[in-house]
């Protein structure tokens, strides 16, 4: 049984359908990519896993379970975690404020404080920042508190939106590093990306998304070398 299994997932904003019956599975240690155009539906397909939006039908099997209906803090509850598009981090609150807020399911104060060191070791520059507000933090810095916020949690599962969006091609090196690293420690990955070349080239598997459908799926190294895939997504 996968970790998470999308199946004929189909949600609608009003009378406008964003999904039209998706498939997609992410099996317990992968990292799974999702590519596609601008408006292709993968916010929307990340939001209706969180529990952000109501799926219109189909099933989201987490877990052994159904969490098609569950509140989106229940699904935190249940390891999985969000860094949503855009970053989104609570720009009057401070690095450590918003780090702290990231551990909300959690009661154990030791093991919430041995996250929060590993944390500050992975991303020193969150350490040096501690109280700095966030919303003056530099785009590549809120991205990693963000990445940092979802990670307090202790998920099995991180969903990242759009993770090198805006960022320098340097700083965009070293978000993807910091996937892979995560990832090697145990977390499964479901990466949202139009940086389709970075996400392939990390992912074990991908799909791609095209006005609310699945177009492909495989092996990512093997999208990676597709002419269609190549024309479409990697500007080639
Ligand atoms: N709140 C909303 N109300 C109505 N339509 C919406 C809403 N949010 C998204 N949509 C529409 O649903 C479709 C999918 O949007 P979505 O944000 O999921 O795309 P995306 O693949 O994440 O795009 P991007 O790469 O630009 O982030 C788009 O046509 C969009 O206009
Ligand atoms: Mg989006």
């Amino acid at each position: 049984m996968a970790l998470l299994e999308v199946s004929d997932l189909k949600v609608y904003y009003g009378v406008i359908q964003a999904l039209k019956g998706i498939s997609f599975k992410v099996e317990k240690g992968e990292i799974v990519a999702l590519i596609g155009a601008n408006g292709a539906g993968k916010t929307t397909t990340l939001h209706t896993i969180a529990g952000l939006l109501k799926a219109g039908s189909g099933s989201i099997i987490y877990k052994d379970k159904d969490i098609s209906k569950i509140p989106g803090h229940e699904i935190v509850s249940m390891g999985m975690a969000q860094v949503p598009e855009g970053r989104r981090v609570f720009a009057d609150m401070t690095v450590a404020q918003n780090l702290a807020l990231g551990a909300f399911t959690r009661t154990d104060k030791k093991e919430i404080a041995d996250t929060l060191a590993q944390i500050y070791d992975r991303f020193p520059r969150l350490s040096e920042r501690q109280n700095q507000l966030a919303g003056t933090l530099s785009g590549g810095e809120q991205q990693m508190l963000a990445m940092g916020r979802a990670l307090m949690s202790h998920p099995d599962i991180i969903l990242m939106d759009e993770p090198s969006m805006g960022l320098s091609p340097l700083l965009v090196n070293e978000i993807f590093d910091i996937i892979e690293s995560v990832h090697k420690d145990g977390t499964t990955v479901l990466l949202v990306e139009q940086n389709a070349k970075k996400a392939l080239s990390i992912a074990d598997r991908a799909y791609v998304l095209e006005t609310g459908s699945i177009s492909m799926e495989g092996k990512a190294s093997d999208l990676l070398h597709n002419e269609a895939v190549r024309k479409a997504y990697l500007g080639e």
